[in-house]
């Protein structure tokens, strides 16, 4: 991606930032975040104009939009949790959200946007589960708002000619990761390093794609596509969290740490938990795209990496 002027929503967040860094050199990028999730000093010093703003804010998001080519949409409530207690949430962030975004970019003229979306599409299906599965079912209201997005996204494509691609991302991990499982234990081993409290029954297993893979592919796979497309962008393998809290606790040299799960209902770690994902890549690897990292490496890298911006003291 070059030479564009790129509208990130949600640019100051774990993925956003980490997609400025990438991009800031050959590209004009503006920023737009309302900082709930996302962090200022991430981008600071970055080539980036930053706007503070919310999606939620249509004249102020159509406003700020005008003049650029992309939209790459990030902005959300990243957390599936927060549905069990506010069941509107995910609605009106994730879903009204990204209609507002593809309402400015039509009004603005704009053509493209990379959107991202999430494996919680699919809930509990098969796996590795293909793009084709269906019908999807999801069990969180997470999951629910980004398929009526990914929707959203379609109608526009066909209706106002704008390209569109909806990444349905496996759990992503790596540098300023803010969330999720290995920022959760790692905080947690901060305040106490003799026992480590695992959500669900530790069997959940998942695949975990690196940052730096998930932007190489959504780069690279956005380019290919004309119309309307849907990818999986997931990595080989899985991990199941009892060996990611196993992973941490090596990684960061402790011993005679006491593990133990919460049980959970069915062994979930939460309300809407999936508890086993596995996304097939096999459609973005015929388009070229490769990963990097398997699930288990990116696992050990982000322990790493996180663990670092933490200021873990070993
Ligand atoms: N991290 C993952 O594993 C993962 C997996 C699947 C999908 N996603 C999606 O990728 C996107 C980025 O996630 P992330 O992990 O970087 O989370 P994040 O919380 O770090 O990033 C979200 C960003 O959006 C901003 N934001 C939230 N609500 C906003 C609003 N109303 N207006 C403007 N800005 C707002 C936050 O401040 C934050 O900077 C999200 O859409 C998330 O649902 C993430």
């Amino acid at each position: 991606m070059k030479n564009k002027r790129i509208f990130i929503t949600g640019g100051a967040g774990f993925i956003g930032s980490n997609i400025v860094e990438r991009l800031e050199n050959d590209n004009e990028i503006t920023v737009y975040d309302n900082l709930s999730t996302g962090k200022k000093e991430w981008i600071d010093g970055k080539r980036v104009n930053f706007v503070l703003g919310d999606i939620l804010d249509f004249e102020n998001l159509k406003k700020y939009m005008k003049g650029h080519d992309i939209v790459i949409h990030l902005a959300a409530n990243p957390d599936v949790k927060l549905g069990e207690k506010n069941n509107k949430i995910d609605l009106d962030i994730n879903f009204i959200g990204t209609y507002n975004v593809l309402e400015s970019m039509r009004i603005n003229d704009i053509n493209g946007i990379l959107f991202s979306s999430s494996s919680t599409v699919y809930g509990e299906a098969p796996v590795p589960t293909p793009e084709t599965f269906g019908p999807t079912k999801p069990i969180s209201f997470y999951g629910a708002s980004k398929l009526a997005a990914e929707s959203y996204i379609s109608v526009f494509s066909a209706m106002y000619g704008i390209r569109g691609v909806s990444f349905r991302f496996a759990n992503v991990i790596g540098r300023h990761g803010n969330h999720g499982v290995i920022y959760d234990f790692i905080k947690k081993l901060m305040k106490n390093r003799n026992s480590l409290e695992v959500l669900g029954d530790g069997t959940q297993t998942k695949s975990y794609i690196h940052v730096e893979d998930c932007i190489d592919g959504i780069t690279y796979l956005y380019e290919k596509v004309r119309g309307y497309e849907v990818f999986n962008l997931g990595t080989d393998g899985s991990t199941n969290v009892m060996d990611i809290a196993k992973m941490v606790v090596s990684l960061l040299n402790l011993k005679n740490v006491k593990i133990y799960t919460t049980g959970g209902k069915d062994g979930r770690g939460w309300a809407g938990d999936i508890k086993v994902m596995l996304l097939s890549i096999e459609k973005a690897k015929s388009y070229g795209w490769y990963p990097k990292y398997n699930s288990d490496e990116a696992v050990k890298k982000a322990i790493m990496e996180i663990s670092g911006e933490l200021g873990w003291k070993y």
